[in-house]
C-alpha cells in the first residue's frame, strides 16, 4: 500500500469545486481554536476484550496475529453501506460504531504471550488539508476522529497511527496469520509479503481459517459484559414490537403496509440503539410463508396474521433477534390459534430440555418432535409422527424447512466458523446464547394441507440464555402465548 492511512480515490474529481489558490489554503488552514483533549475513561467493555484476547493468545504461541477492521464497502459509485467494523474485531477491542474504518488490531508475539497493537487513522490537523478537502474522512464532511490517546484509554489498548502499520508489514512472514475476509486489500498485502517470505508459489490459508475458526468459538459463551448487553437489545426490541402494534392503524391503512411495519421499528432502533441487526421481516398473510421476506412491500389486512423478525443492534453490535406472529384484527380466528399453539408447544418443549450437557442439535430434535406429531394429530403427513420423524423420512419437515436454532451475539447468526463439533454437535455451557425458533409454514399453493392451512405462517423466536443449571429466556416478557398477544394488542 502506498500508505495505510490514504484512502482510496472516488470518482468524484470531475465535479470538485474546492479551491486550490494558496489564499484559499492559507485561509482555511488557521483561525482555529486549539483542540482540547476530552477527557476520558476506559470503557466497560475494555476488560472483557482484554480477557478475550489473552485467551487468543494462549491458542496461537509465536504468531503475529492481524485483524483488521476492514474498510466503508461501496454501496453504488462514491456512497458507502454505513461502516461497521468486521465482528471478530468488535469482539477483540470492544470498538464498535464508533470505530475508525480501516484500523487493525495487531497482536505481536512475545516470550510471555502477545502485545495487542491497535493501528487507526488519527485526527488530522489543520495543517493538512484533509479535514476540508477530503470526503471519504475529512472531519467537515464525516465528523471529528478519536485522538490516539484518548481511544488508548478508551479502550485500554497501545495505540499507533495506522501509517505506522507499514512497519508491521515489513515484519510478515509465513508465521503471521490474518482474519481473511476482514480487509481485502490488507489481506492481499499480507499475502504478497508471505509468499515472498516463503520463496514459494502458493500460500495456504489453513493457518488463517484455523485463526477465524478459534475466534469464532471464541463467542460461543458470552461474558458477563456480553450477556449484559445482549438483555439491553431484548429490551429495547420489546419497544420496537411495542411501537408497531401501537402504530397498526396507520399500517392497516397503508397500501405498503409492511413497510412501515420497517419503519416504525427502525425508528425505535434509531432512536434508543445504533441500527438493526438484520432487515426486518414484516410478512403479512401468506408473506409469511417466505423464511426471508424482507421486500416487505406488501398491504396488512385484517383478518391475516403477521410475522414480524427483527431485533435491535446496539451500539457495541449486540443484537436481539426476535420474532413474533400477531393477528392483525387482534385476536386469532380457530385455525390460526391452533398452528399458533402448536409452534408454541414446539418452542417450549425445546426450552423445557436447555441445560448445560446437553446437545445443541437435542434443541431441534425436541422442537420437531412436536412439529411431527402435531401435523401428524392434523392429519397432514403420509405416516404416523413416530415415522416421519425417522432421518429417512421427515415428511413433516415440509411445513418448517429451517432449523430451530442459531447462536446469537454481534452477529445474528453468530459463531459461523465454529467446527461442526462445536456447533450442531457441541453441547451446551453456560452462558451461551441463542434463539430458539419453531415455524410451521403452509404455502398459499400446497395441496398436501386443507385449504383452511394454506397461506398460514407461524415462527415465534426467542433468545435464550444457557444458566448453570438450565436456561432463562431473555425475551420471555416479550407477550407469547396467543392469548397474551391478543391482550397486548387489546392494552395498545
Ligand atoms: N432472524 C432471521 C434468522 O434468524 O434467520
Ligand atoms: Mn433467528
Amino acid at each position: 500500500m502506498a500508505d495505510s492511512s490514504t484512502p482510496r480515490p472516488r470518482a468524484t474529481s470531475n465535479r470538485s469545486t474546492t479551491p486550490q489558490s494558496s489564499s484559499f489554503t492559507d485561509y482555511i488552514s488557521s483561525g482555529w481554536a486549539e483542540r482540547s483533549e476530552v477527557d476520558v475513561v476506559a470503557r466497560d467493555q475494555a476488560a472483557f476484550a482484554a480477557d478475550r484476547r489473552n485467551r487468543l493468545s494462549q491458542r496461537f504461541p509465536g504468531k503475529r496475529l492481524i485483524v483488521p477492521a476492514g474498510a466503508a464497502k461501496v454501496r453504488s459509485n462514491d456512497t458507502d453501506y454505513p461502516f461497521r467494523t468486521h465482528s471478530t474485531f468488535a469482539h477483540l477491542t470492544g470498538w464498535g460504531s464508533d470505530a475508525v474504518a480501516g484500523s487493525v488490531l495487531v497482536m505481536e508475539p512475545t516470550d510471555a504471550g502477545h502485545t495487542a497493537t491497535l493501528y487507526f487513522r488519527p485526527a488530522a490537523g489543520r495543517d493538512t488539508n484533509e479535514f476540508y478537502a477530503n470526503s471519504d474522512v475529512g472531519e467537515f464532511w464525516t465528523g471529528p476522529r478519536p485522538s490516539l490517546s484518548n481511544v488508548a484509554t478508551d479502550l485500554g489498548l497501545a495505540t499507533l497511527p495506522l501509517a505506522q502499520f507499514e512497519a508491521v508489514l515489513d515484519l510478515v512472514d509465513s508465521s503471521a496469520l490474518i482474519v481473511r475476509d476482514a480487509d481485502r486489500d490488507m489481506t492481499d498485502q499480507v499475502d504478497g509479503r508471505r509468499l515472498l517470505m516463503a520463496d514459494s508459489e502458493a500460500l495456504e490459508h489453513d493457518g488463517d481459517d484455523d485463526l477465524s475458526r478459534d475466534l469464532s468459538e471464541l463467542r460461543l459463551v458470552k461474558d458477563s459484559y456480553e450477556v449484559g448487553e445482549m438483555r439491553a437489545a431484548v429490551n429495547a426490541t420489546q419497544q420496537g414490537f411495542n411501537d408497531i402494534i401501537a402504530d397498526l392503524p396507520n399500517i392497516v391503512a397503508h397500501a405498503r403496509g409492511e413497510r412501515l411495519v420497517e419503519g416504525t421499528f427502525n425508528r425505535r432502533a434509531r432512536a434508543e440503539g445504533n441500527t438493526v441487526g438484520y432487515d426486518t421481516i414484516a410478512a403479512s398473510g401468506p408473506h409469511a410463508c417466505v423464511l426471508h421476506w424482507t421486500r416487505n412491500d406488501g398491504p396488512v389486512t385484517p383478518g391475516d396474521l403477521i410475522l414480524i423478525d427483527a431485533g435491535i443492534e446496539l451500539d457495541s453490535y449486540y443484537t436481539a433477534d426476535i420474532t413474533r406472529t400477531l393477528p392483525i384484527r387482534g385476536s386469532f380466528t380457530e385455525i390460526q390459534r391452533r398452528v399458533y399453539d402448536a409452534v408454541l408447544e414446539a418452542a417450549d418443549a425445546a426450552f423445557a430440555i436447555v441445560r448445560p450437557g446437553i446437545k445443541f442439535r437435542d434443541i431441534h430434535a425436541e422442537a420437531m418432535r412436536v412439529i411431527a406429531e402435531k401435523t401428524a394429530e392434523w392429519g397432514l403427513l403420509p405416516v404416523s409422527a413416530e415415522e416421519s420423524l425417522l432421518p429417512d423420512n421427515q415428511y413433516h419437515r415440509r411445513y418448517m424447512v429451517h432449523g430451530t436454532s442459531h447462536h446469537l451475539g454481534i452477529d445474528v447468526h453468530d459463531c459461523a466458523a465454529a467446527r461442526r463439533e462445536m456447533y450442531l454437535d457441541g453441547v451446551l455451557e453456560p452462558g451461551m446464547v441463542f434463539t430458539i425458533e419453531p415455524g410451521l409454514y403452509f404455502q398459499p399453493d400446497d395441496l398436501t394441507v386443507p385449504e383452511e392451512y394454506r397461506g398460514i405462517g407461524v415462527r415465534i423466536e426467542d433468545d435464550i440464555l444457557v444458566t448453570q443449571d438450565g436456561a432463562e429466556n431473555l425475551s420471555v416478557n416479550i407477550p407469547r402465548t396467543a392469548d397474551a398477544v391478543e391482550a397486548w394488542m387489546a392494552r395498545s
